[in-house]
């Protein structure tokens, strides 16, 4: 070949013929969940949705999730994938963008998790919620944002973020908790004198005027339409339910406290037979813990306590993941999937998704582990 720079361009054209047709190759036809091990989108890599959770429209599912790189911080956003059977996800690209005007509230280097989206019947818009870390800051902001799209794959556009429930009493407090009492309120946290004022809403006075923390959260759509935004408080110690505006952008200000002082994360929340049912987590970082379970004959309480859902090995760490989201399966009744996240922080981008089914054991729901499974 006389012209040497035709042959690189042959031979980097043959490179990547490989490198697609090999990764096509790879791109598996799946027709079971394999909890735990790689998951492959179409074009066959792993798929990059963590913190996920998934809405149905128009025949499809769309798994809606953080992308991670090696850090958990928002570098790229929130991702889509979509699936016809739950098995087998094309990647969609990126719903939600992370801001390249550094002044955003979402710009890269801030924190973006567990997004949940839903669809709006009176606006037609697709509506996504999640939680925000503002760059630079740790988990201190505790926020939680709000963006919209004409289509399920976006562009979703970010409007804002929030510390909810700002000037306004939980339904389920007592009158006598809104003053903070004479003597102050205590310094040293886990006394049995500070898990009392917290029990007696020392943290929902304390941000009562600037609004409460929003940590981990998801978003439930009642069967009457009502959306419910469900959320880790009070410096993750109480969940706090909130009814959101008709629009689904907004809070109306009618919220209640569920469990305060149950350090409960990771919400997930279904309903069968006239009982809501929400499964969540325990606080510890990264690291896995028992998963509790609790159900409600209405959402906004009381809350009665299930106990710990897992059964079998590593029940205690709830087979090594965090809940995220639990899914209705479309056309099969009382089917549910318990979605969760198995965290790899050395290397997130590593992290795995855990798909169950729920089971029943004397009225309550159940996870068993599965090597694999199929609906
Ligand atoms: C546990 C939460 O459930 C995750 O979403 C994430 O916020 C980590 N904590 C951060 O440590």
């Amino acid at each position: 070949m006389k012209n040497p720079k035709f042959k690189y361009l042959i031979l980097f054209v043959l490179f990547f013929t490989t490198v697609s047709l090999s990764a096509q190759s790879t791109a598996p036809n799946y027709t079971a969940f394999y909890p735990g091990e790689i998951w492959k989108d179409t074009d066959g890599n792993h798929i990059n949705a963590h913190g996920g959770g998934i809405m149905f429209k128009d025949g499809k599912y769309y798994w809606y999730g953080e992308h991670k790189g090696k850090s958990s911080l928002a570098r790229v956003g929130i991702t889509v994938y979509s699936s016809e059977d739950l098995y087998n996800w094309k990647n969609e690209g990126v719903a939600l963008s992370v801001a390249k005007d550094p002044d955003s509230e979402i710009t890269s280097g801030s924190v973006m998790e567990r997004p949940k989206v839903v669809y709006n019947e009176k606006t037609d818009k697709y509506v996504m919620w999640f939680h925000l870390e503002l760059k630079g800051q740790g988990y201190a902001a505790a926020r939680t944002g709000v963006a919209t799209s004409d289509s399920p794959t976006g562009p979703f556009t970010y409007l804002k973020s929030y510390r909810p429930n700002s000037k306004k009493w939980p339904q389920n407090f007592k009158e006598e908790w809104k003053d903070t009492p004479k003597s102050g309120e205590p310094k040293e946290w886990w006394t049995p004198k500070w898990r009392k004022a917290l029990n007696e809403g020392m943290f929902v006075r304390r941000d009562f005027e600037k609004g409460q923390m929003s940590r981990d959260m998801t978003i439930y759509i009642d069967t009457d339409g009502t959306a419910y935004h469900i959320t880790s408080s009070e410096e993750n110690q109480t969940l706090h339910i909130s009814k959101l505006t008709d629009d689904y952008l907004g809070f109306t200000g009618e919220w209640v406290r569920m469990q305060p002082g149950g350090q409960n994360e990771a919400p997930a929340i279904f309903q069968k037979d006239g009982y809501y049912y929400m499964i969540t987590s325990g606080l510890t970082g990264w690291a896995p813990n028992a998963a509790r379970s609790f159900r409600a004959k209405s959402i906004m309480g009381p809350w009665e306590k299930l106990g710990n859902p897992a059964r079998g090995k590593y029940a205690d760490k709830t087979f090594f993941s965090q809940s995220t989201f639990i899914l209705p399966v479309q056309g099969k009744e009382d089917s549910f999937i318990f979605m969760a996240d198995r965290w790899k922080p050395e290397n997130h981008i590593d992290g795995r998704y855990i798909w169950l089914p729920i089971e029943w054991e004397n009225d309550k729901p159940v996870i068993r582990w599965k090597e694999n499974w199929a609906l």
